[in-house]
């Protein structure tokens, strides 16, 4: 995206570029997930870098997941993946818990990370809550496995929301106390390619929060799932306020709902806000909602109907993953080799 905020390049030109990101199938997949990550995910795997998409089950029970749900939302989120352009010839995609390696290297991380560190996430923080006396222990080593999922390829890029950010420098302090404390240059510092505001989408039924899987409200989210008329009916029915749309950006201050669709829009049109209102500006939302409204069905029409042919055969996602699973491993199992060498475990 135009707007995606690179930070300063590698310093480790040692490493060859291999992008890493990871979803949790703790639900289906919304607008949000697509024009914030597989989109983005795919131009990666466009541009012919070495990619890996990973459904990251072991994350996701470190809150209770119903094993049914979590096998469906598995395979749903592969074939999300898939039908939204992700190749399993081009990309590595697989499922965590099919690479053993990742909580393999967690351990070690877990030992290097400190309690200090992991106590200021504020993800933590936000999911623990008042009650972090009842959080799982997995919650709170979270991050730890984050970092492990990434350092076991010795990834150098990895595009997440920005609500990841505090993640990935924690990655990087992990990877850097490990290459000090062992006196190796073993762990690339990796590069965090953070989503821009326009591509944040929120939720359609208040404009400052996020768009999430795990809002009460359906209402409240575009699935990749849905169907044109759920599609039509959320956006008809999505928050707005009663002023027309103005042409310029700066007119969209304080409207945080009519800021989430103009973004929507432009972010599926290929464009930007400003470009959007330029064109858009002084329409009414009874006017605007209905091309939003053609622009979503038209591009996720065809991912939704892909999503349930491929769904229709679960066990053709089970053998991709499998697959994926195993090329993943030829990556991992090397590094976790040489780590468990480093820090001095026995091989033999
Ligand atoms: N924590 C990420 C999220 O909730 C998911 C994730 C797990 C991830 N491991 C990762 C993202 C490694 C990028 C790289 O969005």
């Amino acid at each position: 995206m135009a707007d995606a905020v690179q930070t300063q390049p590698n310093p480790n030109a040692a490493f060859t570029p291999r992008v890493f990101s990871g979803i949790q199938p703790s639900g289906g997949l919304t607008l949000g997930n697509y024009l914030g990550a597989i989109r983005r995910f795919v131009e990666k795997q466009e541009q012919g870098i070495e990619t890996l998409y990973c459904m990251v089950d072991l994350h996701a029970i470190t809150v209770w997941q119903d094993p049914q749900a979590l096998r469906h939302n598995t395979r749903e989120v592969a074939a999300g993946f898939m039908a939204a352009g992700l190749d399993p010839q081009k990309s590595i995609l697989f499922n965590q818990s099919q690479v053993p390696e990742h909580a393999q290297l967690g351990w070690v991380f877990n030992c290097v990370a400190r309690m200090g560190w992991m106590s200021r996430m504020t993800q933590w923080k936000d999911k623990a809550g008042k009650n972090a006396e009842n959080a799982s222990l997995g919650l709170f080593a979270y991050p730890s496995l984050m970092a492990a999922d990434i350092l076991i390829y010795h990834a150098t890029q990895v595009p997440v929301g920005e609500d990841q950010k505090q993640h990935l420098e924690l990655t990087r302090d992990i990877a850097a106390k490990f290459n000090h404390d062992y006196g190796v240059d073993f762990f690339p510092i990796t590069e965090p390619v953070i989503e821009g505001a326009a591509t944040r989408v929120m939720s359609l039924r208040d404009g400052s929060k996020k768009m999430s899987k795990s809002d009460p409200s359906d209402l409240s989210r575009i699935n990749m799932t849905d169907s044109a008329d759920d599609i039509a009916k959320k956006i008809r029915k999505a928050k707005t306020d009663p002023e027309a749309l103005p042409s310029e950006l700066k007119g969209l201050d304080g409207r945080p709902e009519a800021r989430n669709l103009v973004n929507i829009y432009a972010a599926l049109a290929n464009t930007t806000a400003e470009a959007v209102l330029r064109e858009t500006g002084g329409k009414q939302f009874s006017e605007f909602k209905p091309m939003l409204i053609d622009l979503a069905v038209a591009e996720l029409g065809p991912i939704s109907n892909e999503m349930s042919r491929l769904m229709n055969d679960p066990a053709e996602i089970d053998r991709l993953l499998g697959a994926g699973a195993r090329t993943a491993r030829d990556i991992a199992a090397p590094i976790l080799d040489r780590t468990y060498e480093i820090v001095g475990m026995i091989r033999s």
